[in-house]
This record gives structure tokens, C-alpha cells and sequence, in this order.
């Protein structure tokens, strides 16, 4: 099984769409959830990704001129992410997830802003509102499509002219078995960009997403007795889940992350 589906089985099981909310709500809520994210992601934005800082500040590159400009930030979770591209950047951000409590709370929290919106939607039946987009980013949210092709031809018809997206993908590529073909054109997001004629450059991240993992289990398990006195053990058991499943890919070498962007 290849690790999106593996990673797809294990969220749906664990969280599904109400249980992913709760996840995300339980985690914005909770401070050791705070202390977690900056040991492990070097900052706190309430992630749930494999982006640490070198990846965050890759990302705030390729956007460095999107003042002025909007970006649509798919399966946006807690929205903290997103606010902070609106802060940094300037652009007008718009969120979509389909887990509802989390986006009627980062709607509340930026009530005053109408540069940063949030919609619950999901993003096998994209619905999106009847404008386009300069950027369309994705941060480990692809795992969660079913149908890549027809997906990425929804997002171009989404997107302005001269458009880019970017996304932050992990895939499970033998490199035995590869075709001759660079890792990133190996994964399904990328055989699916190349038969759409899209070209797109590309950085590795697998170190850092190595590291990550380390680390999610290292600082999970020091700071287990302090979920816990929060009430809040299923995001300990959460962490160490995904890790354990992890392991068996970081053991065969087979886990490459790449960012993948993408310029119309
Ligand atoms: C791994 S998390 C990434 C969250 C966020 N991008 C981040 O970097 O922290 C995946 C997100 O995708 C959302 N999601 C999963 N399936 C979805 C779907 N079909 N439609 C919309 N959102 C979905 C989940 O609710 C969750 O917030």
C-alpha cells in the first residue's frame, strides 16, 4: 500500500472528517500542543505537516510578491498558517477545509479582517467562490484526493492568468523500481503534472521531514504527562500513531518529499 493511502486509511480511522475537527480545535486549544510545534517545527503555528522553518521560509520566497495579490490555501486546518501568509506577505488569503469547527473559529478570530476569509469545503467536490487566484498552495493536503487529474484541472481553471501553485507533497517512491525518471516526476503528482504538460521546479525536503519524525516522537513522549494532565492524551496518541507508521518508510529509505512549484 503506498503511503497515501497508508497515511489516508490512518486519518480517516483516527480522525475522519468530525474527528479531524476535533484534532485541530483540540490543538488550538491546547498550550502544550503550542510547545510541541515550536520544538518540533522551529515555530507555532498550530501545524499538522512536515513543514519546518527552511520549508516556511522556502515558501514565503516563492510568494515574496504576492502583495497585492490572493492566495487560496487548500486544506488550510487550524487557518494559522494562512493568517501568518497574509501577515507576512500582504496578500488577501482565503482558507478551505471541510472540518467545520475549525474554520468557524478561524473565521471568529479574524472577524476583522477581510483579507483573510475562511470556507468549509470539501476538496473532492471543490465548490469555490466565483473568482481566481494568483497563488494555490497545498501543504500536505494532497494525501486526501481522490482523483488527481481531474483535481489539478479544477485548480488551473481556478487560477489567473500567469498563476502558480505550489505544493509540499511526500510520496513512497522505490527508487529501484523508478523508471529512469528524476524522484519528483516518479510520484503521483508528478507523472499527473507532466501529463497535464505542466512543468514545475522542485525542492527535496526528505531530510527535514526525517527529522520531523524524529522529533514528533522524541518531544510527543516528553511532553506526554503534560497532555495528558490537559486532557488531552488522544494528541499524544495521535503523534505516536503517525509515527509508528512512518517508520516502516523511513526504515526503506522509500519517503521523498518534495515542493513542487508550479508556474502557468
Ligand atoms: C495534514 S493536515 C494539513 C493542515 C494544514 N495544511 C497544515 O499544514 O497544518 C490535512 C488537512 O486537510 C483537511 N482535509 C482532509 N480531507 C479533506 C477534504 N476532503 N476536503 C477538505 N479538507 C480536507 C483536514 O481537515 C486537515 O486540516
Amino acid at each position: 500500500m503506498n503511503i497515501k493511502k497508508t497515511l489516508l486509511k490512518l486519518y480517516l480511522k483516527l480522525f475522519g472528517k468530525r474527528s479531524f475537527d476535533k484534532g485541530l480545535i483540540n490543538s488550538m486549544e491546547s498550550s502544550t500542543y503550542s510547545e510541541f510545534c515550536k520544538k518540533v517545527y522551529g515555530t507555532d503555528l498550530c501545524q499538522f505537516n512536515m513543514l519546518d522553518t527552511e520549508q516556511l521560509e522556502k515558501l514565503l520566497e516563492l510568494l515574496h510578491s504576492a502583495e497585492n495579490k490572493s492566495i487560496l490555501d487548500l486544506g488550510c486546518g487550524a487557518g494559522i498558517i494562512s493568517e501568518h501568509l497574509h501577515h507576512v506577505t500582504g496578500a488577501k488569503v482565503t482558507g478551505i477545509d471541510f472540518a467545520p469547527m475549525a474554520i468557524s473559529l478561524a473565521n471568529k478570530r479574524t472577524v476583522n479582517n477581510d483579507n483573510v476569509i475562511f470556507l468549509e469545503g470539501d476538496l473532492n467536490n471543490l465548490t469555490l467562490p466565483n473568482e481566481k487566484y494568483d497563488y494555490i498552495i497545498m501543504i500536505d493536503t494532497l494525501y486526501f484526493i481522490a482523483d488527481f487529474h481531474t483535481f489539478i484541472q479544477r485548480l488551473l481553471s481556478a487560477l489567473n492568468q500567469d498563476g502558480q501553485m505550489i505544493f509540499f507533497y511526500t510520496s513512497r517512491i522505490d527508487k529501484n523500481n523508478a523508471n529512469n525518471l528524476t524522484l519528483p516526476d516518479e510520484s503521483t503528482l508528478g507523472k499527473v503534472l507532466k501529463k497535464a504538460d505542466l512543468t514545475f521546479k522542485h525542492w527535496n525536503y526528505t531530510e527535514n521531514e526525517i527529522s520531523i519524525w524524529n522529533n514528533t516522537s522524541k518531544y510527543a513522549e516528553e511532553l506526554k504527562d503534560n497532555f495528558i494532565k490537559e486532557g488531552n492524551k488522544d494528541i499524544y496518541k495521535g503523534r505516536i500513531n503517525e509515527t509508528k507508521i512512518i517508520a516502516r518508510s523511513l526504515k526503506k529509505k522509500d519517503l521523498h518529499r518534495f515542493l513542487y512549484h508550479v508556474q502557468t
